[in-house]
Parts: C-alpha cells; structure tokens; sequence
C-alpha cells in the first residue's frame, strides 16, 4: 500500500506532456484470472486517464462460507504479463494480511436495500464484501476514474450508489459486457465448465436477447410479462440449468409497479437479470430491453 501510494503522489498535481492538463489516474479493480473482459476494462481507463492501476486481489470478505475462495484461479503471473499488451501502469496485488489487519474487518460498508435483492438473496453479505474492499481500494489508489464491467450490474450500481454517498470524488464508468463468440459472457468462472457445459453455456444469453426481443416489440400486461419469465425460466432449467433468479427490473434496480400495461413508452429503461448455476458454474448475465 506504501509503495504505490509513493509511487502514485509523483503524480498528483502533476500535468500531463500530451494536452498540458492535470495527470488523471484511472483504478480498474480485479480479482485476476484475466480474460479479454478485464482487458476491454484497462483499454477504457486508458482513455479515460494518463496512468492506469489494476488491482489484482481475491478478496476474502466477499466470498461466503463453502463458497469458491480457496479454489478461485489465482495466476498473478499470466495476469502481469496480459496487462503488458494493453499498456496497464501499476498492478497492486496486495496480500490479504496487507489488505485485512483484522479479518473479518470490524468496520464495515453497508449498502443498504440494494445489496439484498438478486445477487444478495443467494449470497448474503456478498456486497458488504465488495464495499468494503472497493472503498478501501478507492482510499488507497484516490483514482479519478474507476471502470467496472456492466456484466456484475448490481455491483455495478452498489458502487455508484457508494460513490454518492460516501462523497468519493471518483468518476464510475461501466464497461458494456465482452462475449465469446458464441454470446457466452467471458468470466474467470467459465473454467469451471465442462465442455459438455460449455455447449449449453450461452442458452443463457440467447435467452435473455429473446425475451428482450418480445417484452420490446408489444406493451404487455403484468400477467404476460409473468408468463414470459415463466417460459424463459423453463426452457433455461430445461437446458441443464438451476437457475438462482430471473427478473426483470429497472435499469435503477427497482423492482416494476404493477401498472396494467407495464410495458410501454412510459418505462422502457429496463433489463433482464439473470443468475444460473450449471455445473460447478453460477453464471451471470443481463440484457437491457431498449
Ligand atoms: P472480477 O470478477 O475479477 O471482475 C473485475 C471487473 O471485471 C468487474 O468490474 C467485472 O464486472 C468486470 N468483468 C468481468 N467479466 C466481464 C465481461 N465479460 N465483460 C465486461 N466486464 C467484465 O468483480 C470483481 O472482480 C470483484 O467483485 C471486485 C470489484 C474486484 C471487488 O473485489
């Protein structure tokens, strides 16, 4: 934490040669095992700022009890040399005895009502995990900009909410989801699939464009929207999954008023979200409907 708190003070204040402004320093927060995902993050603070920190930290409070910390891919070494190509500045890859003095931390970051829906129904105090560390790492690092990817869209909107209210004079930028090929969102977790698994893999994200596609075309009733997840969440389970939810929110994370049609001009800014285990995977997605 010394070390690159040194190293990034020659910085501040500092102007950059190209354009004779202030320096700015960009944070894109990892848990390593980089995939092109992580990368398309580093490529966007690149132009967002002169230097670049990517930190690299499995970070053990947000993981629950008989959850994958342990066996989480830890390949600090693949991870430098992947950051080299895209021109990264700093990685900071703390031990967690550097990171937690005490573990668990007696302070904590509580995020309220949004860190209990979705991802938080299944792993409770999941996002106090996540807001501890990340506001530590905001403390540490004092970025201008900080990048996260759209594919965790309730972390996503956990620490824009942490930002305003806890006054961090940081810019959040979210990064839209990188796909393979086949539509499947990249995550270090995908390795957790088999290959027969990986065939069945991106059904989830062809789901999530084809309900999308329908709830789009035609204002539809609160009933037809229920039977719409009904049908999407059964052909989703009938293709090998266990789905954890399927809902439709607000792109703000509220949940839907029953307004008869629910679905026209008057409340378009929503997406799908999606959490599914298959295998030893739980896999994430979402889609927004626009
Ligand atoms: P991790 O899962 O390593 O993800 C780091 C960042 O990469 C997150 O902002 C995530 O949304 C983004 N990301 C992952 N896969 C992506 C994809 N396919 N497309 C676009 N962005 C993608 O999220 C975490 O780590 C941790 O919770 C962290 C924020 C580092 C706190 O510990």
């Amino acid at each position: 934490i010394s070390a690159l708190r040194a190293a990034l003070q020659s910085y501040r204040g500092t102007q950059n040669d190209r354009q004779a402004s202030p320096t700015r320093i960009a944070l894109v927060p990892t848990m390593g095992n980089l995939h092109d995902g992580h990368l398309e993050l580093v490529k966007i603070a690149k132009q967002q700022a002169d230097i670049v920190v990517v930190s690299i930290f499995v970070n053990p409070t947000q993981f629950g009890v008989g959850e994958d910390f342990d066996s989480y891919p830890r390949t600090l070494d693949e991870d430098v040399a992947k950051l080299a190509t895209v021109d990264a500045d700093y990685v900071f890859a703390p031990t967690v005895d550097e990171m937690y003095p005490v573990l668990p931390p007696p302070t904590s970051v509580l995020a309220g009502a949004i860190t209990t829906q979705l991802c938080g129904q299944s792993r409770p105090g999941h996002f106090d995990g996540v807001g501890i560390v990340v506001s530590k790492l905001f403390n540490i690092v004092q970025p201008d900009v900080a990048v996260f990817g759209q594919k965790d869209y309730q972390q996503l909107a956990i620490i824009k909410q942490l930002v305003r209210d806890l006054s961090y004079p940081i810019e959040t930028i979210g990064a839209p989801i990188v796909r393979a090929a086949d539509g499947l969102a990249l995550s270090s977790r995908n390795q957790y699939l088999s290959a027969a698994e990986r065939q069945i893999a991106p059904v989830l994200h062809q789901e999530l464009q084809h309900l999308a596609q329908q709830l789009k075309n035609n204002a539809h009733s609160q009933q037809a929207v229920e039977s719409l997840l009904t049908e999407t969440r059964n052909r989703i389970t009938d293709a090998g999954f266990t789905i954890d939810y399927l809902d439709i929110k607000t792109d703000a994370l509220d949940s839907l008023v029953n307004t008869g049609a629910m679905f026209n001009a008057e409340n378009k800014n929503l997406i799908i979200l999606v959490a599914a285990w298959l295998g030893r995977a739980r896999l994430l997605d979402n889609q927004l409907v626009s």
